[in-house]
């Protein structure tokens, strides 16, 4: 019996990423200061401690598990605190491993992509002010400087910032993350100095390496208001401009416009991107909650089809990615790679769901003409998530993890994503063996073809 096949383009990315602080353990920089604080918003007050264990060598293992699901790629970050631990100091032993994870990449036949900025600072850089003084930019640039020089011959595909936007929010509008403040403006400052350093970093990486591949990870919610729109409508078209349009229009234009703000036009801005990426996990269906800043000021009204999501994670919908993959392509008009997408789901029992509605998503806007050139699954293994640290609620891995004994076990959901990769497509066979209830939908017609009968001669 024949099957359909959702092909992808002959060179497709498929991969996972992760980063620094989910997994390489014995950190020291904003994030564990914050896990420490009284005021640090950790679940349960957990720490971050050996997360995987990935400095203490557990990234050989791991890579070779990136190399079972058939990975083209991989994204990681590199850690500032651990590179530059004081302001006149750099770490040439962690420079050195960084070297060896990407040879590693590269021996397993893995193109690496590494990301500047995942959410972390070093201490010092905090206590000059962090992402509120000016000097931070030029702090940043000459850090990217210093990775670029080491590390550039082994790498040539740069994720400046991760999520600016989310990390501006949490860190000065919602305390959530190291400072924890809560100040529109100050959540503005910070976005414009990083818009600066990446326009710096931008042109450092080119300068030495014209043909590396530079851009930022941005982090899109697929927003769809509920009636009554006047209501609605107008707050999230707010939520839109300040956190989806801002940043990326900046880095179009060179000009950041922001509500209840002057413009402020950023030199050497305009255009400082080769690709697009797109970072998308969750939907939120109805209406302005202005007492819920948790959630982006925004209600959540789940589709009745949409699988159950844990608190404030908002509504899992895969199917989304197709929307939200031309909204940016709009924007942007550049090749664009899914830098994450993923679920929260310790079972394993929505993930192969959600990664076969997003793979098709995605294949969606390949067939529209959009240039999707990869994906990056979030995430390798369960890790440590942030304000949710190692609760179980927020399990992203593909391989889950035993913290007690740093076991990894691949769920139904990595066989699945290996089957995709490997065959740089996704079938009918494999929708029928991982997630039965979708092939219908998927691949409608297809029970029928498995039914008819030939006549047999004679
Ligand atoms: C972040 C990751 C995080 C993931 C799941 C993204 O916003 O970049 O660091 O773990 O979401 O919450």
């Amino acid at each position: 019996m024949a099957d359909g096949i959702y092909r992808f383009p002959e060179g497709f990315l498929w991969g996972t990423a992760t980063a620094a602080h989910h997994v390489e353990g014995h950190m020291n920089n904003s994030w564990s200061h914050w896990e420490a604080m009284e005021t640090g918003a950790v679940f349960k007050k957990q720490k971050n401690g050996r997360a995987c264990e990935w400095w203490d060598g557990r990234w050989v293992e791991d890579f070779d598990r990136m190399q079972y699901l058939g990975h083209n790629t991989h994204r990681l970050s590199v850690e500032w605190s651990r590179i530059q631990p004081e302001p006149d100091k750099i770490d040439e032993s962690a420079l050195q491993k960084y070297r060896e994870m990407l040879e590693g990449l590269q021996k397993r036949g893995m193109r690496p992509m590494v990301t500047l900025h995942h959410f972390t600072n070093p201490m010092w850089l905090e206590n000059e002010g962090g992402w509120l003084a000016n000097s931070t930019v030029d702090r940043f640039i000459k850090f990217t400087e210093m990775v670029v020089d080491a590390l550039g011959d082994l790498n040539d595909f740069w994720c400046t910032f991760n999520e600016p936007m989310v990390y501006a929010v949490q860190a000065y509008l919602v305390a959530m993350f190291y400072p924890g403040k809560r100040n529109p403006f100050k959540m503005y400052r910070c976005a414009e100095l990083m818009l600066r350093a990446h326009a710096g970093a931008y042109q450092i990486i080119k300068s030495r390496y014209p043909n590396a591949l530079v851009g930022v990870a941005k982090h899109l919610l697929k927003i769809d208001p509920l009636p009554p729109k006047i209501v609605n409508g107008l707050p999230i078209k707010l939520v839109e401009s300040v956190f989806h349009r801002a940043f990326i229009e900046a880095m179009v234009t060179g000009e950041l416009r922001l509500p209840l703000r002057k413009t402020v036009v950023i030199p050497n801005l305009a255009g400082t991107y080769d690709y697009a990426g797109l970072n998308f996990y969750q939907r939120y269906r109805g209406g302005f909650a202005p007492l819920s800043p948790k959630t982006f000021f925004l209600k959540q009204v789940p589709d009745d089809e949409s699988p159950p999501s844990p608190p404030m994670w908002g509504e899992i919908y895969p199917q989304g990615t197709f929307e939200r993959i031309n909204y940016i392509w709009n924007v942007m008009r550049k090749p664009i790679y899914i830098t994450e997408t993923g679920t929260p789901d310790e079972g394993d029992n929505v993930r192969p769901w959600y990664i076969a509605r997003m793979v098709h998503s995605v294949w969606q806007a390949i067939n529209f003409n959009v240039p999707v050139r990869g994906i990056y699954y979030w995430t390798l293994l369960d890790n440590f998530e942030w304000t949710a640290g190692y609760n179980p609620q927020f399990r992203f891995g593909l391989y889950a993890t035993n913290f007690e004994t740093q076991e990894r076990t691949i769920r139904q959901s990595g066989e699945f994503f290996r089957e995709i990769s490997l065959a740089n497509g996704l079938s009918s066979e494999m929708v029928r063996k991982y997630v039965p209830q979708l092939e219908e939908k998927l691949f409608p017609g297809s029970h029928g073809q498995r039914e008819v009968k030939l006549p047999s001669r004679g």
